[in-house]
Order: C-alpha cells, then sequence, then structure tokens
C-alpha cells in the first residue's frame, strides 16, 4: 500500500479480534521504528510499554473508560515519557561521543545551552514537551501499522495515573500519556467500512503563492 492508500484502509479500529495475533517480528519492527523516530534535540524523552499479559489487558478496560479495545487487541503499546533532567542529558551526550566520536569540546556549547533550557522549565512544561514527542511517535508508528496492514486505534480515552499504577510505571520513572492497541479489526466492525468523515481538502490546506 502506498501513504495514500494505507491512509484510507486505516481507521481507528472500535472492535478487535481476539483471536488474531501479530508476529513478535512484527512487533520487534514497530520498536524499531518507534526508536527511530525523529524528537526535539534527539533527547527520545518517550518510552514504549508493549503488554501482552491478558490479565492486565482485562483489567485494563475500566481504566480505560469501558473500551474494550486495550483487551481485545493483540499488543497493548502503552506511549509513556520521562523526565528530562541534567543527569538525562549528561548521558544523552556521552552517548553522542560514543557513537558519533564527537570531541566534547565541540559539542559543549550544545550541551550547554540544553542545560540552561532544560533547567529553566517548570516540571509542567518538561512534561508537555515530552509528551509532544510521544504524539509524533504515536502518528509514525501508527503508520508504519497501517502499512503492515495492521490494525491499531490511538487513544487518549483512559486514566493516566490508573494505568501507570496498574503497569508499576512509575517505579520504571514513566508516564503514560497514550495507548495504541493493535492487532486485527474484527469481521463485524462497523467502524471499518464506514466512509471517513474529513474537510475538503481545500478546507484543510492552504496554498501561499
Ligand atoms: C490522539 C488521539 C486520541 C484518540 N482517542 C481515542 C479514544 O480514546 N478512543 C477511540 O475509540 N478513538 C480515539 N481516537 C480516534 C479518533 O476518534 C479517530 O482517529 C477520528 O475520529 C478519525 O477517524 P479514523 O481514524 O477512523 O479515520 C483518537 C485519535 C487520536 C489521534
Amino acid at each position: 500500500m502506498n501513504s495514500i492508500e494505507s491512509g484510507k484502509w486505516r481507521y481507528a479500529t472500535k472492535k478487535f479480534d481476539a483471536s488474531k495475533k501479530v508476529a513478535d517480528s512484527t512487533i520487534k519492527e514497530l520498536e524499531e521504528v518507534f526508536n527511530l523516530v525523529p524528537t526535539s534535540y534527539g533527547l527520545q524523552p518517550a518510552r514504549l510499554m508493549v503488554v501482552t499479559n491478558q490479565e492486565l489487558k482485562n483489567k485494563l478496560v475500566e481504566k480505560c473508560y469501558g473500551q474494550a479495545q486495550v483487551r481485545d487487541c493483540s499488543h497493548l503499546l502503552v506511549f509513556t515519557t520521562v523526565t528530562v533532567d541534567a543527569a538525562y542529558i549528561e548521558d544523552y551526550f556521552t552517548r553522542t561521543m560514543e557513537l558519533r566520536g564527537t570531541p566534547a569540546e565541540t559539542l559543549a556549547p550544545f550541551k550547554k545551552q540544553l542545560l540552561s533550557s532544560f533547567e529553566k522549565m517548570t516540571a509542567e512544561q518538561n512534561k508537555a514537551w515530552a509528551v509532544n514527542q510521544a504524539y509524533i511517535a504515536l502518528g509514525m508508528v501508527m503508520s508504519a501499522c497501517a502499512e503492515k496492514a495492521i490494525d491499531s486505534c490511538p487513544m487518549e480515552g483512559f486514566i493516566p495515573a490508573q494505568v501507570d499504577e496498574m503497569l508499576g510505571l512509575e517505579a520504571l520513572g514513566m508516564q503514560s500519556c497514550l495507548l495504541l492497541p493493535v492487532g486485527y479489526r474484527a469481521a463485524d466492525d462497523m467502524f471499518a467500512t464506514m466512509p471517513k468523515v474529513r474537510l475538503p481538502l481545500s478546507d484543510a490546506v492552504k496554498h501561499i503563492s
């Protein structure tokens, strides 16, 4: 499928066929797509938690306002963020020096700028910045799913603090912000055949030439 075809094929799946599972090798590819996503400054403040434990998936339904996709999907992808602080930034520069062989003195001005920017941020600003990066990751992983004819449903409809508690994310320094159940659509999901509700292209896109 090209990108227009997969964009038309994809829809926010409301009902998954719980008997169909995505191959582990395909999930591994999606994990790599996630890790290749571009992020602001390259700091990668988003982390992915992949949940297959059926008992947990069952329990998560009530934390998602009764949305059964989290129970019936093959894999539940939980997009989370971590806090970027001075130690995190240090690690990032150490990795950059190791992987690129860039001398510390070349990176010093950029490092100083990042340390100063993040020091000035409130906790809310830090979180909001990180969540923005998670949304980019969500979009790219969703596109990769569609290219592979894997169904998904982006979800903001859940109670993050309670999901974090259930999955033990706090101990890992992770906070959930988005869910993406992935799998295969149920044959009777009526949303699969509904026409897409979209603006006329001329309203959605303007041109200045
Ligand atoms: C960030 C985000 C959060 C969403 N949250 C939910 C959700 O909690 N539950 C749900 O069923 N759909 C959710 N959706 C799906 C949208 O309702 C859906 O993408 C939109 O209506 C367009 O339909 P389509 O994706 O089927 O083309 C969400 C979509 C996005 C991008």
